[in-house]
């Protein structure tokens, strides 16, 4: 019997963080091959431009929030110069993204929980495609503030429905005491591709420091 391909809209339904790890498990073997490819999904090397944009010698390691297979480590990492810790809540993810060997540790993290890292260790916080629908909120962002160094970058993918829907916007002005005025760069999702609904699907490059 052959399996159900899985859309985005699964993706898009989930509601809770073991929903994600029963999704990605079935999904990490094909992730690459049937979503990230066929959709031309260019969200994991717009954020790595604009993380080369902005970052300077000091913003390391660098961690990638929802590394799913590894998708910006690939991108970031051609040189194999950087240190990138790769988190995600699916071991299957994680284990697609060792395959590629783009990153010096991959640890399993549900990251809307304590991150078992310390206090102002983080250069740099890169994500793409995890603050979306159905998987990470805004909560998330009192954790990755905690473990990264004062003066450490942000440059995360948040979908644009959703940034003032699900609380980014009120989160960020929460913390303004805490970071860098964020600068939003709006960014297609998908390239060009077969598929015109995905044609409109947006998301923000949110880039600050924290102070
Ligand atoms: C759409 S994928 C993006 C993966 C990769 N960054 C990319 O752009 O291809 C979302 C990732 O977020 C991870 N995720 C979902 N909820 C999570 C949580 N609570 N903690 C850590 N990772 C989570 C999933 O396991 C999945 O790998």
């Amino acid at each position: 019997m052959t399996e159900k391909k899985i859309l985005l809209n699964d993706a898009y339904s989930l509601k809770t963080p073991e929903d994600s790890i029963s999704l990605y498990k079935k999904w990490a073997p094909t992730y690459d091959r049937d979503f990230a490819k066929s959709s031309n999904y260019i969200s994991p090397l717009k954020i790595t431009d604009f993380f080369l944009k902005n970052c300077q010698i000091f913003d390391t390691p660098i961690l990638d929030v929802g590394a799913g297979t590894g998708l910006i480590g690939e991108y970031l990492n051609k040189k194999k110069d950087k240190k990138i810790i790769g988190i995600d809540i699916s071991s299957e993810m994680l284990s697609e993204a060792e395959l590629k060997n783009c990153y010096s540790s991959l640890l399993k993290v549900d990251i809307t929980k304590k991150i078992p890292l310390r206090n102002n260790s983080i250069g740099a916080v890169v994500s793409a495609g995890t603050f979306t629908h159905g998987h990470v909120g805004p909560q998330a962002f009192d954790e990755l503030l905690r473990i990264t160094k004062p003066k450490g970058l942000f440059v995360v993918s948040i979908k644009k429905e959703i940034f003032i829907k699900e609380g980014f916007k009120e989160k960020l002005l929460s913390i303004k005491n805490d970071i860098t005025l964020p600068e939003l760069n709006i960014f297609n999702i998908y390239g060009k591709n077969n598929d015109k609904k995905k044609e409109n699907d947006k998301a923000y490059a949110v880039i600050f420091r924290k102070k």
